[in-house]
């Protein structure tokens, strides 16, 4: 019995929680609320396409999803000399990556379907200072992470405030309690936030761009159930008519 409940329990909790024991904050994700992608693509293509790329997404498919147009992403969007039916590309060379981070900053196209929106969310709420790493901050989520705190001067910089906790054992462990800023960057904590719901808004569409259409298609689709019910009632009621 002991084993089942065990069993239930660890299916039930997300492999995200389990795997780091760090909470994660919910993220607002509404892929019909266009000004939100609109915005989150616009922190995308200016703080993360220079070390990430999206492959699977063409520029112009983008365009059309997100009602900008063409002209548009071309001037605001792109920067690295692609065309509009291109994929979302790099122009940095995976052995310089390497060289640079330790590791290959990895394509994006499918990591909010891999992390979940949530996880990222937190991710990019959960940098701090931490002197002892190459770029001088770590993640408490992430712990030892690769890659910089790339938002740090809309967000600012977080301290860890750390607590004690006895381990099972009867040690006292240090732990992170929370972060808090400790120097402010050009956004209060609401608008960051905010952005970077955004952001994680538009990385969910980035993972599947046709769930917009398959929505659209979708009410489509009852429409059309509708009407037919409509004409088939009318047509029956014409057949049995004489009937009656
Ligand atoms: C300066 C280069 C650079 C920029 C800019 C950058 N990243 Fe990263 N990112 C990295 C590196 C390097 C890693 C690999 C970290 C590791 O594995 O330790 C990484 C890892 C990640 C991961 C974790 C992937 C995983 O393993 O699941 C996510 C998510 C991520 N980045 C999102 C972003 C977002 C969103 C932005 C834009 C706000 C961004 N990154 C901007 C270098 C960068």
């Amino acid at each position: 019995m002991k084993q089942l409940i065990l069993c239930v329990f660890l299916l039930l909790s997300s492999p995200a929680f389990a795997a780091s024991g760090h909470e994660l904050e919910s993220a607002t994700i509404d892929l019909g609320n266009k000004a939100s992608l609109q915005r989150g693509a616009k922190y995308f293509v200016n703080y993360c396409l220079s070390c990430h790329s999206a492959k699977q997404l063409r520029y112009s498919r983008m365009a059309e999803d997100l009602d900008i147009s063409p002209e548009l992403v071309e001037l605001n969007l792109m920067f690295t000399g692609e065309k509009i039916f291109d994929g979302m590309t790099i122009s940095m060379r995976p052995k310089d990556a390497e060289k640079w981070f330790g590791v290959n900053p990895p394509d994006l196209s499918l990591i909010a379907r891999s992390r979940g929106p949530d996880w990222l969310y937190t991710y990019l709420k959960s940098f701090y200072v931490d002197e002892s790493r190459p770029f001088g901050v770590n993640n408490s989520l992430f712990p030892e992470v690769g890659m910089p705190h790339v938002l740090a001067d809309l967000q600012g910089l977080q301290r860890a405030v750390y607590k004690e906790v006895e381990t099972e054992d009867g040690s006292v462990r240090k732990v992170i309690d929370k972060l808090e800023i400790s120097e402010p960057g050009r956004m209060t904590e609401r608008e960051y936030d905010q952005a970077m719901n955004d952001l994680v808004n538009f990385m969910t569409y980035m993972g599947e761009p046709a769930k917009m259409e398959r929505q659209k298609l979708g009410w489509k689709v009852l429409l059309f159930i509708l009407v037919m019910i409509g004409v088939f009632y009318l047509l029956k009621k014409d057949y049995w008519k004489d009937i009656h």
